[in-house]
């Protein structure tokens, strides 16, 4: 997973890294979480936790859990599903493809494994995370009235792998 070319690596997350990662959700987001809430994302799916380093330090993490419900593609179907928990970048370090990067590393490997859809929530107003993922071919499936703690409403964003890696 090791991407040196590009100036920074992807590697997997390791329980040495949590405070940095809680730095980097404390500083980018206002959905903040217990350590213990990101140790059990971590023991859910160890492959779908990925942090992207720059000279030894972290810059961006994802974390992903693996679920089992209706499929957002297939009417009544139930299925394994990915869920992007939490993603994000420092603001130093944005606009370098490093999102589109992490995404793109946790939907081949849930693909590998024979999960073929993924979703998230996102807020209503992040037009750029918004952005990023129809970049990447999400699409808004519904809406979640008053999701977040401040009242704002949610997007659904979910994505068909089966689609996704025919291209
Ligand atoms: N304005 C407009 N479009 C944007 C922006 C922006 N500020 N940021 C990203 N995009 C879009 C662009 O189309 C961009 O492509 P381009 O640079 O070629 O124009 C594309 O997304 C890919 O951008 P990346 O460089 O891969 O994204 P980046 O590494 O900058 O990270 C992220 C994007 C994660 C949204 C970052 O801005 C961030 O950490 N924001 C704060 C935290 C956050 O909002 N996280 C998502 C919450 S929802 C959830 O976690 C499930
Ligand atoms: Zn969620």
């Amino acid at each position: 997973m090791v991407l040196a070319r590009y100036g920074y690596i992807l590697r997997k997350f390791n329980p040495n890294d949590l405070e940095s990662v809680i730095y980097i959700n404390r500083t980018c987001l206002p959905e903040n979480y217990s350590p213990s809430f990101f140790l059990e994302i971590y023991q859910n799916c160890p492959e779908g936790f990925i942090v992207a380093e720059i000279e030894n330090k972290i810059v961006g993490y994802i974390m992903c859990r693996l679920e089992f419900g209706f499929s957002e593609f297939k009417r009544l179907k139930l299925v394994r599903k990915g869920h992007i928990v939490s993603i994000a970048i420092l603001p130093e370090f944005r606009r370098k493809g490093i999102a589109t990067k992490l995404i793109t590393e946790v939907l081949k490997f849930l693909n590998e494994s024979k999960i073929n859809e993924c979703f998230l929530e996102v807020r209503v107003t992040n037009e750029p995370a918004i952005r990023l993922y129809k970049k990447l071919g999400f699409n808004i499936v519904r809406v979640i009235p008053g999701y977040y703690l401040d009242g704002t409403d949610a997007y659904v964003m979910a994505i068909d792998l089966v689609n996704f890696f025919k291209k």
